[in-house]
């Protein structure tokens, strides 16, 4: 399973390339402003400063809902940087950008996926992967997991190529479940991924080691 990390703050995208898991990043609109990235010009400059952090695929979203404008939109980013993966939503104009991206060579990242059947749209317009948001899910009072399961099960039985990009992470349990589940990459928060090295048992063992060694050798 690949690791993304969720995030557009470049200390955290440091952070996570350093600790030599990393795949790729993923963004959105709202990270970007969370960050306070702001206008096409500053926005184009920060994802091209996210491609020169990690050599991964990075998901680039457009703005743009129509048709035509998704496409120029999407043609400009993936212009930006060879790695970059043009993220558009689950809409029926998305899923006609999908498909005339990936008939021009062009990465691209369903997002706001949130059924078995929008994935088997997706997977039939070619999209690279699919982004199906489980926290989001869980706040519905469903399970996001089950959705990944259900998801995989039909890419399997059908034989699609799209990856499914479990998203909207919001805890290292998540994360186990998901690859459980069957996805094939996780995009998670760098919190979520440090999360994954914690348990209370390593640390005591690992003090006890300290202190035995420290006895033996003074
Ligand atoms: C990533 O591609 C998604 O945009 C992101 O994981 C959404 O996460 P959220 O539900 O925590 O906003």
């Amino acid at each position: 399973m690949k690791f993304f990390v969720d995030t557009a703050n470049l200390d955290q995208i440091k952070e996570a390339q350093a600790l030599g898991i990393l795949d790729g990043v993923t963004t959105n609109p709202s990270l970007m402003a969370m960050e306070g990235i702001i206008g096409e010009a500053n926005i184009k400059e920060h994802y091209k400063a996210i491609c020169e952090l990690v050599d991964g695929d990075i998901s680039a979203e457009v703005i743009a809902t129509d048709y035509e404008s998704m496409i120029e939109e999407g043609q400009e980013l993936a212009d930006l940087h060879e790695n970059i993966v043009v993220k558009v939503p689950m809409t029926i104009d998305g899923i006609k950008a999908i498909r005339w991206f990936t008939d021009n060579g062009i990465k691209t990242n369903c997002t706001l996926v949130f059924s078995a059947g929008q994935a088997i749209l997706a997977a039939k317009a070619g999209a690279t992967y699919l982004s199906p948001f489980i926290g989001r899910v869980d706040d519905m009072n469903w399970d996001g997991i089950e959705l990944i399961a259900q998801i995989a099960d039909i890419y399997t039985i059908q034989g699609f190529s799209t990856q499914i990009l479990a998203a909207s992470i919001r805890n290292p349990l998540h994360i186990v479940r998901a690859a459980e589940a069957g996805a094939d990459v996780c995009t998670c928060p760098l919190s979520s991924i440090l999360g994954l090295a914690k348990h209370p048992l390593t640390d005591i063992g690992l003090a006890k080691f300290l202190a035995d060694h420290k006895k033996a050798n003074g």
